[in-house]
């Protein structure tokens, strides 16, 4: 798959899955369960603004508008029908979150806008250059102190992680997360970064990060 500004790997790999991504989301991978401990990780002040890099059909940016009504909330997506979605969701929930159509390497925002940048299962989708560049860009966008919160996979460490690792390593844009590099590539332009936490899934072995500028 070629990583230009213009091509990236859709929500579940190929486009005509993309209908069923929130079905699957919600009934299969549930994510509301790691997505509410990403939001009280990042313990998101009142007024603050706040970044979803990859927000997809805007479940998270949607969540943590409703766990902070007075943070200004952005979603930005490569792809325009997964922001369809999150546009009518964010309607109907009547979670105001403006939603942005961009690439995490190229982000459309003046320097220091944020006090939160925060992403979800996205960082997979990135081939190494690219995570490198989107890594520069959140140092950018981020304000002296803001943080960076990320759920991705990370390196294995349960024993079902580790089963399934290296099928998961077989997919280029996942071994920095299953090598268990984000913190590195995350820290290199200038971030502070750890992971804090693990969530097991069965798709794998999630990983939370945490960046402090
Ligand atoms: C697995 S989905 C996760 C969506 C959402 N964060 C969630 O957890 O529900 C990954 C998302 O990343 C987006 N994406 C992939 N590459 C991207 C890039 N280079 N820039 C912006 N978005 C990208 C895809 O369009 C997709 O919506």
């Amino acid at each position: 798959m070629s990583h230009t500004n213009e091509e990236y790997i859709p929500a579940l790999s190929y486009r005509f899955l993309t209908p069923f991504f929130d079905f699957i989301q919600k009934f299969i991978v549930r994510d509301v369960r790691y997505k509410s401990l990403l939001i009280q990780q990042a313990n998101i002040q009142p007024g603050q603004t706040v970044l979803d890099l990859g927000c997809g059909t805007g479940t998270l940016a949607i969540m943590t508008k409703q766990a902070q009504p007075s943070a200004e909330v952005t979603g930005l997506d490569a792809d325009p029908d997964m922001l369809k979605v999150a546009r009518y969701k964010s309607g109907q929930r009547k979670a105001h979150v403006k939603f942005d159509v961009g690439f995490t390497n190229k982000l459309p925002y003046p320097d220091a806008s944020f006090d939160r940048v925060m992403s979800s299962i996205m960082i997979h989708h990135l081939k190494t250059p690219e995570k490198i560049t989107t890594a520069s860009e959140v140092f950018r966008v981020l304000k002296p102190g803001g943080e960076l919160h990320i759920i991705d996979f990370g390196k294995p460490h349960t024993w079902y992680g580790k089963l399934i690792g290296p099928f998961l390593h077989g997919f280029e844009e996942a071994n920095d997360n299953i090598d268990g590099k984000l913190p590195e590539i995350f820290g290199a332009p200038g971030l502070k970064t750890e992971v804090v936490g693990h969530f097991l899934t069965f798709f794998g072995d999630l990983a939370f990060l945490k960046g402090v500028k």
